[in-house]
């Protein structure tokens, strides 16, 4: 399997290929086989990124997806329109690569919200360029925000991402802040080199009044370095944690909620708040998952690390009507998988990097 292809083995491209739906009950939503119903849609619109984290891209980016095989605004919000109005879509999330490398983020994200009823209309950023263009983005629709930040470090962050670009991204920290998109979110994922830099992340985000979730490391780097023994896990994690804050006992506000949070104590220097971690490869939330997922070239991607994926961009294009989309969407997560399958002897990582997928 090449770390690079963004080919997709086990892609439906046939738009006359149905997946199976033998066993499924005739209801509405997006049900699995293991009693889930998906009501989290994340969609990727690029394959683009302004920064190159290791655990996510290679070097030289990934290959570009060619303009017309994208999803195009107006297909996006059909898809959400569909998602909302017909299989329960309760939450809509965009993702990328980088969804601001996309010049017609505000449009999508405008068009989604006039037929996104009460759906939430989300995105997750790195933040660069974001401070430009918060108020585009708020007006269009956009309610919230979760921002990527690994370290506080500028020359960490500078070898971490490939770029020296840590201003950029406060800079659209303190936007989005200022825009009111509350609660603001920071993503940090869990690395062997970040760890020692992990109090400190902690201790500015409680000054700073963002919610840090720390994210174990999962095998979706492009380059293919994750191993299982030399990742940090949670447990690592809030011992380090445990050298400078007192950290409370682990509570889940929401089943399907991917990140525990812990209590923090206040500190002379700093207020009390909360840290989360996102455990998914030690404490895998798998059971409780409600998310489908659907890629920048219109593909559902029932789970992560599912790479059979059903084509709907084809249909978009081929005149489908509603009732057709969503069928298809339908029959498309009442095949998806238990879960990740990392625990198991014989897992293999997906074809797709992080980066492809969109988190
Ligand atoms: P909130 O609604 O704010 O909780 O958003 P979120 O945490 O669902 O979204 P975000 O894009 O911020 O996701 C944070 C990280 O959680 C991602 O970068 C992934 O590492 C991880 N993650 C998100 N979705 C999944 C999932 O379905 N499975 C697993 N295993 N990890 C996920
Ligand atoms: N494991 C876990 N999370 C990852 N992300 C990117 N690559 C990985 C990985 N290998 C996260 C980023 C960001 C989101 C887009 O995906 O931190 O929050
Ligand atoms: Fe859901 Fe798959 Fe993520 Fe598990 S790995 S939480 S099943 S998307």
């Amino acid at each position: 399997m090449t770390s690079l292809a963004l080919g997709i083995p086990g892609i439906r491209r046939d738009p006359a290929a149905r997946p199976a739906t033998l066993g499924r009950p005739d209801v509405p939503g997006l049900i699995d086989r293991f009693g889930r119903t998906a009501r989290d849609l994340r969609i990727s619109i690029t394959e683009k990124c302004s920064l190159r984290c290791t655990y996510c891209m290679p070097e030289q980016g990934l290959p570009a997806i060619a303009r017309d095989d994208l999803l195009t605004a107006t297909e996006i919000a059909r898809l959400v329109e569909i998602g909302v109005r017909d299989l329960g879509v309760h939450d809509v999330r965009f993702t990328g690569g980088e969804p601001l490398m996309r010049a017609d983020l505000a449009e999508i994200i405008r068009r989604s919200s006039a037929v996104a009823g009460g759906a939430s209309i989300s995105m997750t950023t790195n933040g660069i360029g974001l401070d430009h263009r918060i108020h585009e983005l708020v007006d269009a629709g956009l309610t919230r925000i979760n921002i990527s930040l690994d370290t506080v470090d500028r020359d960490h962050f500078a070898r971490l991402t490939r770029r020296d670009r840590l201003p950029a991204v406060f800079a659209g920290i303190q936007a989005a802040k200022d825009a009111g998109l509350t609660p603001l979110k920071i993503n940090a994922v869990l690395m062997r080199d970040t760890l020692a830099g992990a109090a400190d992340l902690l201790e500015w985000s409680l000054q700073n009044g963002v919610r840090l979730r720390f994210i174990e490391q999962m095998p979706l780097d492009a380059d293919e370095q994750w191993a299982r023994d030399n990742m940090v896990d949670a447990a690592e994690l809030l011992s380090v944690l445990g050298t400078r804050f007192t950290v409370g006992r682990p509570h889940r506000d929401d089943p399907s909620d991917p990140a525990e949070e812990w209590n923090v104590e206040p500190t002379a220097s700093t207020p009390g708040g909360t840290v989360g971690i996102i455990a998914s490869v030690t404490r895998s939330f798998c059971a409780a998952c409600d998310r489908t997922r659907v890629t920048a070239e219109g593909t559902v991607r029932s789970c992560l690390f599912g790479d059979d994926e059903t084509d709907l961009r084809g249909l978009l294009r081929s005149g489908a009507d509603d009732a057709t989309l969503a069928d298809r969407w339908r029959a498309a997560m009442w095949g998806k998988q238990s879960g990740h399958g990392m625990e198991r002897a014989d897992f293999v990582r997906p074809a797709r990097s992080m980066g492809a997928i969109g988190g």
